[in-house]
């Protein structure tokens, strides 16, 4: 700083106290040029009303951008509470129709459906996912013919119908990816005789986009799309999703204790790319990574790899259980946490957004674009 700079500040800063003497006299100024930097960008401008802020919004939220996931069961019970997914439900056939007449009411357009198979209908082939007249196909089958507006995906893994509780056939104490993409393509040829409109492979087997590519497309349903998990984690955050299907692997000698053979290992990103190009090059409509917010960097490295593609994100169930745990205890705003959270994930490159908090957010958006 030279001589005359340091004059400079001198004055400003004598100006400001004399200034600041004048205010507590007389109150603010009308204008506080006398005592303005000349500062050429200024980010503050854009932010100084409501309308300046809505006019440079770079992201926004709407409920056509979010699927539902729902449970489905065979109960009595109209809806059975999720313990640790306060406000989640495991629906009947009954009980999902109505609550996807709420959902579609408030502008969602799709649903991503799970079935709680009964435990004695589970075995190691996970051979009910293949009975047409299985509770899932019939929960398909009524949604569409209720709401045949409502986009249905469905899931395709294993683990709700096998009583190993893995993704994929177990044998020698082994996932065998082969012999479980025969079963994937066949539940997904099911799926969508029952009315799908996107099966959503969530198994992460090796090849199985392109297994159900061909399976769909030899039984004639070139128009069923694929959703694919294309980078799903091997995520301590799914622990609600196992309570409520009872889906868990099994702790049994030969069965694997978890599912690190073919979910991604947390540490990597990289490595989501190998599968975002197997997936593409297979056929998949639409990307996914999964869980949500742990995972932000995936979803972007995704997006910038393959802007063209349309990718998801799902903001799984021990994200909204963390939420809901939080929002009980007092400690956070649910609306604006939600909403705050919600939006990151499409700021971060994601398209679709497949959240519990569904429902909730689109009522809080209608209610929002209500006031203004
Ligand atoms: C398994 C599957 C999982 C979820 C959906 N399908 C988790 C798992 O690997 O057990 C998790 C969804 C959630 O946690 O919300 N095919």
């Amino acid at each position: 700083m030279n001589r005359l700079e340091r004059q400079h500040l001198k004055n400003v800063s004598q100006m400001d106290m004399q200034k600041n003497e004048e205010d507590i006299r007389e109150g603010p100024p009308a204008s506080s040029q006398a005592s303005a930097w000349h500062l050429v960008r200024r980010p503050r401008r854009l932010r100084q009303s409501a309308a300046h802020r809505a006019l440079v919004r770079e992201t926004h939220l709407s409920a056509s951008d979010f699927i539902a996931p729902l449970f489905v069961e065979d109960g009595a019970a109209a809806a059975s509470p999720i313990a640790a997914m306060p406000g989640q439900y495991r629906y009947s056939v009954d009980g999902l129709v109505e609550e996807a007449a709420a959902l579609t009411r408030l502008g969602i357009p799709g649903v991503a459906l799970f079935p709680a198979i009964r435990p004695d209908l589970k075995d190691t082939e996970a051979s009910h996912a293949l009975r047409e007249d299985g509770l899932y196909p019939r929960a398909i089958r009524a949604l569409k013919k209720a709401h045949p507006d409502l986009i249905v995906a469905t899931d395709v893994a294993l683990d709700p119908y096998s009583s190993d509780g893995h993704d994929g056939v177990v044998l020698g104490g082994r996932i065998d990816n082969d012999r479980t993409l025969d079963v994937l393509a066949a539940m997904a040829v099911v799926q969508a005789r029952a009315g799908a409109d996107f099966v959503a492979p969530s198994d992460m087997m090796d090849g199985r986009v392109s297994a159900i590519r061909y399976a769909l497309d030899k039984a004639g349903f070139t128009d069923v799309g694929i959703l694919s998990y294309t980078a799903k984690y091997a995520s301590a955050f799914y622990g609600p999703f196992r309570d409520a299907l009872s889906s868990a692997p099994r702790p049994r000698a030969g069965v694997p204790a978890d599912k690190k053979t073919y979910q991604m290992d947390p540490a990597n990103r990289a490595e989501a790319l190998v599968e975002a190009e197997l997936d593409v090059a297979e056929g998949a409509d639409i990307l996914m990574v999964k869980p949500g917010l742990p995972y932000l960097d995936v979803v972007s490295a995704l997006k910038a790899r393959f802007p063209a593609i349309p990718l998801a994100v799902y903001n799984v169930s021990g994200e909204y259980a963390m939420v809901k745990a939080a929002v009980a205890a007092g400690y956070l705003d649910e609306r604006a946490v939600v909403l705050e959270t919600l939006l990151s994930m499409k700021r971060a490159g994601a398209d679709i957004i497949l959240t519990y908090h569904a429902k909730d957010a689109a009522i809080w958006l209608a209610e929002d674009a209500e006031r203004g």
